[in-house]
């Protein structure tokens, strides 16, 4: 029998992990798919170049939800996906990660009894000031089918008494990533030596005196820093009177492209970021990684050292980019066929 899934993104790094999917799904002729984009991001740089590049479908649904508070943008979210819901019946809703479009697709589909497959389920920073925390928690409760990468989620979800519907299948970023270096699509730029960064997390831009002591901790390393800014972080900088023009040796550019950002970081020394995201590139790539913040969920990069954290003090910034990794711990996170996977057991769960 013809089945539906319907998929919920919003957020840059959604339109990544919804690629490979949304090829996966195409061989299946008896599963129609829709998409609804909430419009959690709606520059054209934080949303279209995405669907453009990876050759992703045009949503069916825009929700155009923009920016606000985590209530009104994840309310106005629910209400219109539930609506969306009540009319498309889709016999599975797809969400992906730990963003505001991420819970509140879970939460109308919940509701309405559809089952809910969470892609990137059970990763924990076990620090609930971050609201991916509480999203990916909330997610993950929600949730009958949890496609984990690696088997520290499997543990994470049990302590949290959840067995049921857990599938191991490598991450789904490594997916994406293979098909732009397999492809050669991502190249390094012609600059050499400098550190690549992005910073966007909350904790670390929306107090001025903490990103001002993120950028000089930047402005004062031995290599050139290029900055992918997040228009939130651009956004503040403005607000608190924030002059780039200060720091000679940040390099700020709008940000990137899925391909050029992949590029920026193939080229990169080193990586510096907050984000979830560029930790596990990095690691793919097998590029050191310093990460601005107390914890992380991707514990595994961590090890040998090719990820390591600072947070309270930034005078450990420029040491822990001396350290060199130790071996590389090869596989933690699949082999970049986690898509198929995922499709394949959606297929037998829907009986399609
Ligand atoms: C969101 C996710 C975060 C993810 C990140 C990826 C939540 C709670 N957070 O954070 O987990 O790592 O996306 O990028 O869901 N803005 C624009 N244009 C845009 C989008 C955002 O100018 O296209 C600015 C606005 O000022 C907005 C701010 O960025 O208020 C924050 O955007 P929002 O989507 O709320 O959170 P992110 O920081 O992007």
């Amino acid at each position: 029998m013809r089945k539906k899934i319907i998929t919920v993104v919003g957020a840059r790094p959604q339109f990544i992990k919804n690629a490979p999917l949304e090829i996966a799904f195409r061989e299946f002729e008896n599963l129609e798919v829709k998409s609804i984009h909430t419009g959690q991001h709606y520059d054209d740089n934080m949303s279209r170049i995405f669907f453009e590049e990876l050759g992703i479908s045009e949503p069916a649904y825009q929700l155009n939800v923009g920016s606000a508070g985590h209530g009104i943008q994840t309310g106005r979210m629910l209400e219109s996906i539930e609506e969306i819901l009540l009319k498309e019946r889709p016999d599975m809703l797809v969400v992906f990660g730990d963003t505001n479009s991420t819970l509140a697709g879970a939460l109308a589909a919940s509701k309405l009894h559809i089952p809910v497959a969470h892609i990137e389920a059970g990763l924990r920073s076990y620090n609930k000031s971050m609201p991916e925390e509480i999203n990916r928690v909330m997610t993950d409760h929600l949730s009958s089918l949890l496609f984990v990468p690696s088997d520290v989620s499997v543990k994470n979800l049990n302590r949290e008494g959840i067995y049921n519907g857990v599938h191991v299948v490598g991450d789904i970023m490594l997916d994406t990533l293979k098909m732009a270096i397999d492809q050669k699509i991502a190249t390094a730029p012609d600059e050499k030596s400098y550190y690549y960064t992005t910073i966007h997390r909350p904790y670390n831009t929306d107090h001025k005196e903490r990103m001002i002591s993120i950028l000089s901790a930047l402005n004062n390393l031995d290599l050139p820093v290029v900055f992918s800014i997040h228009p939130r972080t651009s956004a503040l900088l403005e607000t608190m009177h924030v002059s780039t023009e200060a720091y000679a040796n940040i390099r700020f550019i709008p940000p990137q492209g899925y391909f050029d950002n992949i590029g920026y970081m193939m080229g990169a020394d080193k990586i510096i970021t907050d984000s979830g995201g560029l930790q596990k590139e990095a690691w793919f790539l097998k590029k050191p990684c310093v990460t601005i913040r107390p914890e992380t969920e991707w514990i595994e990069t961590l090890e040998n050292n090719w990820n390591v954290l600072v947070f309270d003090d930034l005078t450990l910034l420029k040491p822990a980019l001396e350290i060199i990794p130790g071996d590389y711990p090869e596989g933690c996170y699949g082999k970049g066929n986690a898509a198929n996977k995922i499709a394949e057991t959606i297929k037998d769960n829907l009986k399609i």
